[in-house]
């Protein structure tokens, strides 16, 4: 006997992890889930240490330490910071608290999927923007709103195709919608990108615009195992995220190792210019084999190469000595591949094996 689910879970295709384990293969290089190669801050590891007496008692619910730390950091206002256990979590809130039947939400072709999957469940209807040049289209995002548009969902930097908007893109677009659209951006992968260009939206969130921002602590701070995310936007949303969210969802170490990363800029920038060299070195080395590395501003670097057998077949080969990559057909990109930046020996080993079947 099984019980009946709701249509909308019946065809969901189910999340796609990077390949874990290779049998046979004693050495793993994992390069396909955007984690931080790199130790995180040495203070988090230790304030995971300190927080063991703490087990039997429940974390703290309204996150005080941790949303200080990052009020303090980035300058920003205490009462509009939201936590969450990964930004998968806040997503997902997000999604519940906002959707339901009728409602559309609207997203960029190559943005993010987790994020349509959650407001699918929740009812609502997927209005999917084309991206010409594997960058979003504001222009066409901004036609695309519907009066039943609740939410516009922008990534940047986004994963898979590591762009960011453009400077002045990110305001345009929230200039553009209706007062009671939301518009969620989501920057998973901002800390990487160059501070100089990266529009965060922080500023119109604190102009009293409708706009919530999440971050991660799963990236550039290196804690993907801890789960722990934020956002940033109006007081009605931060609001309405502490009514549903699960209280007890952040654990006190989680918390602690959190807090501790992000007062440690000097680590966060530290790893974050290794990641970047290395990853523009890795872009170089593809281009020098012929193949197109497109530009990134994330951990991560999407290659294209010659057609589907091709990048079939270097996936393939990168499996059987344990370097896992990420396919990408799940975007209907199966011409490319994405690969996180490793630390300096793996893209070296990476590098030699893709010389040895391509160069
Ligand atoms: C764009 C983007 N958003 C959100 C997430 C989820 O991050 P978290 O670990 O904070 O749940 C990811 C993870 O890969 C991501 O790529």
């Amino acid at each position: 006997m099984t019980t009946k689910t709701r249509e909308a879970v019946d065809h969901l295709p189910g999340y796609i992890m990077a390949a874990q384990d290779i049998p046979g293969v004693e050495r793993i290089i994992q390069l396909g889930q955007n984690e931080l190669a790199l130790e995180p801050s040495p203070n988090a590891i230790e304030a995971i240490h300190q927080t063991a007496s703490a087990l039997s008692r429940y974390p703290d619910i309204a996150h005080v330490k941790l949303r200080q730390a990052i009020a303090d950091v980035h300058g920003l206002n205490f009462e509009q910071i939201a936590c969450g256990a990964g930004s998968l979590e806040l997503l997902g809130l997000l999604a519940n608290i906002y959707c339901e039947d009728g409602v559309d939400v609207v997203v960029s072709e190559f943005g993010y999927k987790f994020f349509q999957v959650q407001c699918t469940v929740a009812g609502a209807n997927i209005i999917i923007v084309p991206e010409p040049d594997l960058k979003a289209d504001i222009d066409a995002i901004i036609a695309a709103v519907t009066a039943q548009t609740r939410i516009v969902f922008i990534v940047t930097p986004n994963n898979p195709t590591g762009t960011s908007l453009a400077s002045g893109e990110l305001k345009r677009l929230r200039n553009s919608l209706a007062d009671e659209v939301l518009l969620v951006v989501d920057g998973a992968y901002a800390e990487f990108a160059d501070n100089t260009k990266y529009e965060s939206g922080f500023d119109l969130a604190d102009a009293g615009e409708n706009i919530v921002v999440m971050r991660t602590f799963s990236k550039a701070y290196g804690l993907a195992g801890m789960r722990v995310g934020w956002c940033y936007g109006p007081n009605d949303v931060v609001d309405a995220i502490a009514k549903v969210r699960s209280p007890n969802s952040i654990t006190t170490q989680s918390l602690a190792a959190a807090e501790a990363a992000m007062r440690d800029q000097t680590h966060l920038n530290k790893v974050t210019h290794e990641i970047s060299e290395l990853r523009e070195s890795f872009r170089q080395k593809m281009q020098d084999i012929g193949l197109q590395a497109l530009p990134s501003d994330g951990n991560f670097v999407l290659v294209r190469f010659a057609n589907e057998d091709q990048a079939k077949a270097v996936y393939a080969s990168l499996i059987e000595v344990g370097i896992i990559i990420r396919p990408m057909g799940s975007y209907d990109l199966t011409d490319c591949l994405r690969v996180t930046i490793g630390t300096g020996e793996e893209m070296a080993i990476l590098q030699d094996r893709m010389m040895a079947l391509l160069g």
